[in-house]
């Protein structure tokens, strides 16, 4: 695809790996509405990228969003959806492992709304985390809200074909995400990255990079690219 002048969609499109997407497909000359729940907060966006505010969460308000929005050609979200719940799933709170698909459900409007608007030659990309298939203790909801976009994907790309949709699966990426700062969140990385095959945490342009190449290149439905500084194959 021919990104320049094409209509993008980028849900979770105001920080991040979303805001990083946006700023590239707006690059590459696409007219690009960023979307999440509050865009106030999403600081230096240039004026070519139109802010919008919807919650992936609230079907309705999906659905009135892209009836209003109309023909689309390129959709991404990387929305986090709600919160996460960390830790054994022995000692997990049980509605915060239910929260933490808040994630998949969002994405879940997103398509069920989304995808009839999309032209047929367009171009999904979902946002999953490399913890979906090599999760360390204390991520278990996180694998399994992971592994359930990985295989939303897989499962619908012969559904909506030719209309393709991918996964881009990142590493630990240094995005707002993580509220800590200064010292600490060096610390932070440091420690979470040190058995990785690269020995950083990743920039969220480098993930908006694989989605960007997941939506230009028409041969690829239906699959899962990792951008995790070796997360799966670290010892
Ligand atoms: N950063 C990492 O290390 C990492 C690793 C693996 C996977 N991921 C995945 O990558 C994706 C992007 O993460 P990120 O690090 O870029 O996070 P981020 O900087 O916190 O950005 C998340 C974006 O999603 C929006 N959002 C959250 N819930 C939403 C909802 N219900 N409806 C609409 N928008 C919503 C947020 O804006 P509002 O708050 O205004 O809604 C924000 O724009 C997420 O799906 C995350 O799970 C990240």
């Amino acid at each position: 695809m021919d990104i320049s002048g094409k209509k993008a969609i980028v849900l979770g499109g105001t920080s991040g790996i979303g805001l990083q997407a946006s700023l590239m497909l707006a690059e590459k000359g696409a007219s690009v509405v960023a979307v999440s729940r509050d865009p106030s907060k999403a600081g230096d966006v240039p004026s070519s990228i139109r802010l919008g505010a919807l919650d992936t969460r609230d079907p309705e308000a999906v659905e009135a969003f892209f009836n209003i929005e109309g023909d689309i050609d390129i959709l991404v979200n990387s929305a986090t959806g709600g919160s996460r719940a960390f830790g054994p799933f022995m000692e997990m709170d049980m509605k915060g492992f239910q929260g933490s698909f808040d994630k998949l459900w969002g994405y879940a409007n997103v398509l069920r709304y989304g995808v009839s608007h999309l032209r047929e030659a367009g171009s999904i990309v979902l946002v999953s985390g490399s913890p979906a298939r090599r999760p360390k203790p204390g991520q278990i909801a996180l694998s399994a809200v992971g592994s359930a976009v990985e295989a939303l994907a897989r499962a619908i790309a012969a559904e909506i074909a030719p209309k393709r949709i991918n996964v881009v699966s990142p590493g630990i990426i240094d995005t707002p995400m993580v509220a800590l700062s200064g010292d600490d969140r060096a610390k932070h990385y440091q420690n979470v990255t040190k058995t990785q095959l690269i020995g950083r945490p990743g920039d969220a342009a480098e993930v908006a990079k694989g989605i960007v190449f997941a939506i230009e290149n028409d041969f690829i439905t239906g699959t899962t690219i990792d951008v995790d500084g070796g997360w799966l194959v670290a010892q």
